[in-house]
């Protein structure tokens, strides 16, 4: 039976002071009204992360992740975190491959290799983005696209690092747009995913792997979604900035 998770991504919002009332609003409402075991996850902007450790304490319910890191492990980069530094801080996950950075940094498969391996190195887990644009879907390529992404990124990795990453698929189509991919569409994706990792690994090695879905979900949509077969939990962005929604898609997962 694989771990659930659910894992806020706050992206680039919020002040110090609205960070810490979320982090301590949310953690609040896990302890008082969630059982079951899904692992709470806060991917929290990088000059938050040891603020926001303050504030969950020893709360072992919720982990901390950035929401990504450098492929170099030091240097002369300017502006850049580095998969050690984090790991110095006691942060555990890392996003990496988010669309965005996709998009606006132009990170692409071979970055995103580096990017995972440097992470694993330093004993980091990295959420590993993939997921197709509107376009791609609309062409029936996305099965295509995301076993690429999956494959050009992940698959220079022995079993047992593989293990050790959690998968993230997002739709582009369905990040910030409110039009969540139906469950039966994250199904097939993860299920279409979960069958590549498969071909290359075996299927005992395919079944460990924690695959979560993002892409406009919700209180609403949350539980159903998480109900899948192969949909591991949420890689959720505005809903986790909502301490009230955030804590309904965490029930929804439990
Ligand atoms: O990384 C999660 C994020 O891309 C999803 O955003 O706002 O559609 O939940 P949102």
């Amino acid at each position: 039976m694989r771990q659930k998770i659910v894992a806020g991504n706050w992206k680039m919002n919020k002040t110090l002071e609205e960070a810490n009332i979320l982090a301590s609003e949310v953690s609040g409402m896990v302890a008082d009204e969630v059982r079951g075991n899904a692992k709470v996850i806060f991917c929290v902007p990088f000059p938050y992360l040891t603020a926001i450790k303050g504030v969950l304490g020893n709360n072992s319910r919720i982990a901390l992740g950035a929401q990504n890191c450098s492929e170099h492990e030091w240097g002369a980069y300017t502006g850049e975190v580095s998969a050690p530094m984090l790991k110095s801080l006691g942060i555990p996950y890392v996003i990496l491959g988010h669309s965005e950075r996709r998009q606006f940094f132009g990170e692409d498969a071979k970055l995103l290799a580096k990017k995972t391996d440097v992470a694993l190195k330093h004993g980091l887990t990295p959420i590993f983005c993939c997921g197709e644009p509107l376009e791609v879907r609309e062409a029936n390529q996305h099965e295509a696209l995301v076993t690429k992404q999956v494959e050009e990124a992940l698959f220079h990795l022995d079993a047992a690092s593989l293990e050790k990453v959690v998968i993230a698929y997002e739709p582009v189509w369905a990040i910030g747009t409110g039009k969540t991919a139906s469950a039966q569409q994250a199904q097939d994706m993860h299920a279409v995913i979960r069958k590549h990792l498969a071909s290359k690994y075996g299927q005992a090695v395919a079944d460990k792997i924690i695959i979560l879905y993002g892409g406009s979900v919700n209180a609403a949509n949350a539980k159903e979604l998480f109900a899948c077969p192969d949909v591991d939990g949420g890689l959720v962005g505005g809903a986790s900035l909502k301490s009230r929604d955030f804590t309904e898609v965490i029930k929804g997962a439990n």
